[in-house]
């Protein structure tokens, strides 16, 4: 399975990542904690700083009608007839990196991500004042998914598509290319889409729980149906939605999203059918079986993490969580044989493949704070087969990677657009690359 899984590093596509700074989230205030060991004088990142100008993204990737608080002021109202075609009305979401394309599985995810970003340090993102603006950027796409979800067995996968979308260089505000959109229902499956659309909704019903308790409830009706949904029509969404297959294809299948699924239903509702589930399928949906040293919108496995509070279940989730800890070894360096560690770049980069791999270093980092945290809360070590790697350790790490997009890199340079003083200026992004609609 696991050379299997090395063998992934080859077939991604070649369409932009919509994945990409939300793990900068979690560093807004937790850089105090971090006693900094080098002889080097310390780098001076603003963490709050790039909070805000990660979320700020969010914002310049909106479709639909945008709201008289809009801050990226170069944006316009743009696809407001999404949907119509064919009857539904599918305006709002958020668009695919630099493209109009509208992909519910990575777009899915990366609300899950935000969504646990602000569970985890509600506090941290409140110190650097971004609390409000981050549960904006996921109700952006909670909205959306609400709309995308018309019945309990159909929910809407994707508007436009890849290849179309490529014919023109164009703002989103004077989009002319097809606006087609796509469906799973049961007699056309998508597991691994309603897991993830499941798993995002569940996950924002906790983060909206204290400030919207109605919606919340609504997210939580919509995440039980779809992954009731997912679980009953099985199936892989790329088969159902030939257009998704050569830009977000579901390699890896839809075992881990129905597992991840049940992870954040267990969260949200504290219901034991939700646990059992995790429990009962851990071995035939290959959440314990297997050793990946990737999380990304496509492989959620490493996500599984169990905190040890289900005593009956201990011998299972334990292995769960073994898993996730070789994910996190193999990102430390610390498996024995190097094919079973994640390569770095000579800067000292976590790389996993040619494509975007900033999602794959921004997840791993989130991953190995959350796992910092637990380990000096439980006072445990992480134990990898070639050494044991305590909390401060892992989450140095993990600032060494934060720290390398944001300029402590062999170019000096930010990688976060508008974050610092240098920084990539021609980025792929048709909106921001073009004449302002304003002007
Ligand atoms: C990994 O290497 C260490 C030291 O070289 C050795 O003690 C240990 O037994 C090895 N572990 C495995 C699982 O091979
Ligand atoms: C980056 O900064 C270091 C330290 O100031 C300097 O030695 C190096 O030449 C710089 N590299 C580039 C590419 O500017």
């Amino acid at each position: 399975m696991e050379k299997k899984m090395k063998k992934l590093n080859t077939h991604h596509q070649n369409a932009p990542r919509f994945v990409f700074n939300w793990t900068l989230l979690l560093f807004s205030a937790s850089v105090s904690a971090i006693s900094i060991t080098t002889t080097a004088p310390p780098q001076p990142f603003d963490y709050a700083d790039a909070l805000a100008k990660s979320l700020l993204y969010f914002e310049s990737q909106r479709s639909g009608r945008l709201p008289y608080n809009q801050r990226v002021t170069w944006r316009d109202h743009s696809g407001l007839t999404d949907g119509l075609e064919q009857g539904v009305d599918l305006v709002g979401g958020y668009y695919d990196a630099g493209d109009h394309v509208k992909f519910g599985l990575p777009m899915a995810f990366t609300v899950t991500m935000l969504s646990w970003g602000i569970i985890q340090f509600h506090d941290e993102i409140a110190i650097a004042g971004e609390l409000e603006q981050t549960l904006e950027a996921i109700k952006w796409g909670t909205d959306y998914f609400i709309k995308e979800h018309t019945s309990p067995n159909v929910l809407w996968a994707e508007v436009g598509d890849g290849d179309t979308d490529h014919y023109c260089w164009q703002r989103p505000e004077d989009m002319t290319t097809s606006r087609q959109a796509y469906k799973i229902d049961q007699n056309n499956p998508g597991s691994d889409l309603a897991g993830e659309t499941a798993a995002a909704m569940a996950a924002a019903s906790i983060a909206f729980k204290k400030t919207n308790p109605h919606y919340s409830h609504l997210l939580l009706h919509h995440a039980q149906e779809l992954f009731e949904f997912g679980d009953k029509y099985r199936g892989k969404y790329d088969g159902s939605v030939a257009v998704a297959k050569s830009y977000y294809a579901s390699v890896i299948g839809y075992m881990d999203e129905l597992l991840w699924a049940a992870v954040w239903l267990f969260e949200a509702t504290d219901k034991e059918e939700y646990l059992n589930y995790v429990v009962d399928n851990g071995g035939c949906f290959g959440g314990i079986g297997w050793a990946i040293s990737e999380f990304s919108w496509d492989v959620k496995y490493a996500g599984l993490l169990d905190k040890d509070q289900h005593k009956q279940h201990a011998h299972i989730l334990k292995q769960y969580r073994s898993k996730a800890e070789y994910y996190l070894c193999s990102c430390l360096n610390k498996n024995n044989d190097t094919d079973d560690n994640v390569d770095r770049s000579p800067g000292g980069l976590l790389y996993v493949r040619q494509w975007n791999n900033m999602q794959y270093v921004t997840t791993a980092a989130f991953l190995l704070t959350i796992y910092s945290d637990f380990l000096r809360d439980s006072n445990q070590n992480l134990h990898c087969p070639s050494g044991t790697v305590d909390h401060e350790e892992s989450l140095s790490f993990a600032k060494s990677q934060v720290d390398y997009i944001l300029g402590s890199n062999p170019m000096n340079m930010s990688y976060l657009v508008g974050y610092g003083s240098k920084y990539p200026t021609r980025v792929h992004h048709r909106g921001a690359s073009i004449m302002s609609y304003r002007e």
